[in-house]
């Protein structure tokens, strides 16, 4: 059986992540962390992971303070390609990001009420302009991307900056020379049916 402390020690880093947001939403996946952490369920999902070392390539590239937590879990982590559950990515781009929902409908943990995972982006990738009714906040762990909304000029965020976009407003995020690796949350309508490309 494996050892999966270092995946409840991710778990619990998130929540401390988002406990220092300031949002109701932050706070609500947080909760859901905690939760999660005091009864991890014995069987989690078999790890996939059909990137290897990109999501390490990012963690390493100007990381967070506790980067190695993040690190320890990822041999853990089941992660998905993003043209599987939101059909208007194509497979292309969506072969050249990682998602993974930690917590969620579609989760390694159920949880109906929100949506918690970590995401990474190639580099030389231009995530094309998204909206969702969810309510999102990005925390970068390593790497770098440029990220705009709201049609705003793109800003570069690297570990530790916090991105946040309001329900229903576009936004895109575009890698340079390095990936990035962040942790993401949804909450209100987390369906993945009100998520649509628009440019
Ligand atoms: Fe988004």
């Amino acid at each position: 059986m494996r050892d999966y402390s270092s995946f409840g020690q991710l778990l619990a880093h998130l929540a401390r992540l988002y406990e220092g947001e300031g949002r109701a939403g932050g706070d609500q996946a947080a909760a859901a962390l905690n939760a999660a952490v005091s009864n991890l369920p014995k069987n989690l999902p078999e790890p996939y992971n059909y990137l290897p070392g990109m999501a390490e390539r990012a963690l390493e590239r100007d990381p967070h303070p506790d980067a190695p937590i993040v690190a320890a879990a990822l041999p853990l982590i089941r992660w998905f390609h993003v043209s599987d559950s939101l059909g208007s990515i194509g497979a292309e781009m969506g072969g050249r990001m990682m998602v993974c929902e930690l917590l969620g409908p579609n989760g390694m943990i159920f949880n109906d009420r929100v949506r918690v995972g970590l995401f990474v982006q190639c580099p030389h990738l231009d995530y094309v302009t998204r909206s969702h009714s969810a309510e999102e906040t990005y925390i970068i762990l390593g790497g770098e991307a440029f990220w705009s909304s709201g049609g705003a000029e793109p800003e570069l965020k690297t570990a530790g900056d916090i991105v946040f976009h309001p329900s229903g407003i576009p936004h895109y995020s575009v890698t340079r020379e390095q990936p990035t690796i962040a942790a993401w949350r949804w909450s209100g309508d987390i369906s993945y049916e009100a998520y649509a490309c628009t440019g």
